[in-house]
């Protein structure tokens, strides 16, 4: 079997849903889901009514179904009351208490089992907690955590009371996390010392009072979890030990009821231009997205034990392990540390040391550790995982065989799943028993979604494999209300271009095959993908530019064996171009700069110093051009219209 396939293009093999997986799943052949996906197409508002009513526990049933009224702000349910919280956690009391919710390791091999009836206690000790520091209904917490646990605990603390988080990536800097909390206005952070990663400690507390020092002044208390009891700083009055603020809080915290619409949660997001979006969440529908597709998507039950190696900085660390999991009373594992500690064994050890039944990761961790070789996977007993999962970027052939072949043992199926910050949940992906899978494709729409692809005009393109706008044409519950504080950024940003369709444009471009599969083909603007994560050029060129000696700065993305994408960062200096272009200790410079400001993600790989970058008339950057020049490909572009068309020459590096 040919399994170096490069082009996506010649990918015609096809996998059935192994018989014994489909015999065992809930959706178990095509003909089910071909039902479901029917009666969803009749009557969409009737059928995504029906799986609120059997998937979430209600206060107040709802009437309305779908609202236009304020659309593009659509509104799910918009009548009924209910708690997140409630649905993730009391609900499962009664049956399983003392089951296992958390499995919890750390980066230094200290592990935890929480079950149902402990999680639900300290999360009430917390909520309670947040209360007495005057945490109401509607005001916003950030969220600033190492992987574990209590991560959770406050995400759920907040639903628990109606206060609307922020989760803030550990890995992020000051600079990054203060900006979260001006423009969320946030009343409060939650912190801890520090967390493990990759053998160090991450000075998480350090990071937030450098953030709070100028400016933040919406902040009235930083809570601080003692995680890796390194020295911290810490300012009597506004500053308090998450164990003082536990201590002696009741264990019971009736939830706030509040309207499905009610923002559960804020989420920062890049795009191509401009600040990161505030990415504003809704409570019923965004929990019947993640509970829905934690059914039709992971198939889970009541044995599993599910791990999604997201960290709860990002949207999948939200959908899949705060909320998707413990809604439907799923056992799921969390791990605080790198992949790669003490080596590139270690996600197969964890696999084997607590059973792991479904893994879902991203494309970029399965290019890492496939090039740490089979051996570390051999060296552990995988044969409880049933299903495999990825997230974040196309997946390659030769990524997606090798994480079939020695990771699922050729036994288990794998879910591609295309989704978004945006979407809130899995929105194009296979139901594992009853689609055969295509590797580097996401398969289908789920039942609900309405996925096309679409020309400029907004026509749905019918020739297979011809290339256009990813769109969705209806709405659905767990999608984005909104941007924080910025309406026209969502209405330009998402629906603009298909205004009179009222289409939601994903940003993506994708075919569809023979077959009605959809192939993701890549971002129509410029969001950068590192390592799975999106970073918009623009945030990284304006950290570049914020350094004193720089006057100017362009980056573009170049293929990357590992993260898919890396930066390279063409830079224009306020004094004299460094001999040749290139000045290693001046990137140096620049890279741990651009860490600073934005996190060790956005640093850029290469650099090249030139006099001028390209341009067009009106100003804007000749963004296609630098690509190719980053990938040392020849320019078949009309430079012509270039000011100063030697400047080919210095971008190059050849003068
Ligand atoms: C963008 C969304 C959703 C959680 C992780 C990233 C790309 C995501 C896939 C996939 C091809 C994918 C898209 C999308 N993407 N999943 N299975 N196949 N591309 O969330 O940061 O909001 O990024 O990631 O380009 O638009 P995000």
């Amino acid at each position: 079997m040919d399994t170096n396939i490069q082009s996506t293009l010649q990918e015609d093999r096809l996998f059935q849903p192994p018989a014994k997986f489909a015999a065992q799943a809930r959706i178990p052949n095509r003909e089910a889901l071909d039902a479901l996906r029917e009666k969803a197409e009749q009557d969409h508002e009737g059928f995504w009514a029906e799986q609120a009513r059997e998937e979430l526990d209600w206060h107040t049933p709802f009437e309305s179904v779908l609202d236009d009224s304020k659309a593009p702000r659509y509104q799910w349910f918009a009548d009924g009351k209910i708690n997140v919280s409630h649905n993730c956690l009391d609900r499962h009391l009664a049956q399983r208490g003392d089951k296992t919710a958390i499995v919890f390791e750390g980066e230094q091999g200290d592990t935890r089992h929480i079950s149902y009836a402990e999680l639900h206690r300290d999360v009430c000790r917390f909520a309670n907690g947040l209360k007495s520091l005057g945490v109401a209904s509607g005001d916003r917490v950030v969220i600033y955590m190492p992987m574990v646990p209590e991560a959770v605990i406050a995400m759920q603390a907040c639903a628990r009371i109606g206060a609307t988080h922020s989760v803030v990536f550990g890995g992020f800097s000051a600079e990054a996390l203060k900006d979260r909390i001006e423009n969320a206005a946030a009343k409060v952070v939650i912190t801890a010392d520090g967390g493990h990663r990759g053998g160090k400690v991450v000075e998480l507390k350090a990071a937030a009072d450098q953030a709070l020092s100028n400016g933040c002044d919406s902040i009235e208390k930083v809570v601080v979890l003692k995680r890796a009891g390194n020295d911290i700083g810490f300012q009597p009055g506004r500053d308090i030990w998450w164990s003082e603020l536990m201590e002696g809080q009741a264990e019971t915290c009736e939830p706030t009821w509040v309207g499905s619409e009610h923002p559960l949660f804020l989420l920062y997001t890049s795009g191509s231009t401009g600040k990161p979006k505030g990415i504003e969440h809704s409570s019923a529908g965004y929990l019947l997205g993640a509970i829905t597709t934690m059914k039709w998507v992971f198939d889970i039950n009541d044995n599993d034990v599910f791990w999604c190696t997201a960290d709860v900085g990002w949207v999948t660390g939200h959908t899949y392990v705060a909320y998707g999991p413990l809604a439907c009373g799923a056992t799921m594992l969390m791990y605080e540390g790198a992949p790669t500690v003490p080596d590139a064994g270690r996600f197969w050890k964890i696999c084997e040391d607590h059973n792991v039944s479904i893994f879902y990761t991203a494309p970029t961790a399965i290019r890492a550790l496939m090039k740490a070789g089979d051996a570390f996977p051999q060296q552990y007993d995988l044969s409880s995982i049933r299903l495999l999962g990825t997230v974040g970027e196309p997946i390659n052939p030769e990524a997606w065989m090798w994480y079939h072949r020695v990771i699922g043992g050729e036994r288990c199926p794998i879910v591609d799943t295309w989704w978004q910050t945006e979407t809130g949940a899995h929105m194009i992906a296979p139901m594992p028993g009853a689609v055969a899978t295509k590797p580097g494709s996401c398969t289908l729409p789920l039942p609900g979604i309405a996925a096309d692809v679409v020309d400029a005009d907004g026509n749905s393109i019918e020739q297979p494999n011809q290339g256009g706008f990813l769109v969705i044409r209806k709405p659905w519950p767990s999608m984005v209300r909104g941007v924080w504080g910025d309406d026209q950024r969502f209405y330009d940003t998402y629906w603009k271009q298909f205004d009179t369709q009222k289409f939601y444009l994903a940003g993506d471009n994708a075919r569809r095959d023979e077959d009605g599969y959809f192939w993701i083909m890549g971002r129509i603007d410029d969001v950068l993908n590192v390592s799975g994560h999106r970073l918009g050029t623009m945030e990284v060129e304006s950290a570049l530019v914020a350094h004193p000696l720089v006057a100017e700065a362009a980056v573009v993305s170049r293929p990357h064996d590992i993260k898919g994408e890396s930066i390279f960062a063409f830079v224009v200096l306020r004094g004299e171009r460094p001999e040749g272009g290139i000045d290693k200790s001046l990137t140096r410079e620049l890279r741990e700069w651009v860490g600073k400001q934005i996190g060790a993600i956005a640093k850029p790989d290469d650099m090249r110093f030139a006099d001028n970058l390209p341009k067009t008339r009106s100003g804007k950057i000749m963004r296609r051009l630098l690509r190719t020049i980053a990938c040392g490909e020849e320019i078949t572009q009309d430079t012509s219209t270039l000011e100063n068309e030697g400047i080919v020459l210095q971008l190059q590096g050849k003068a």
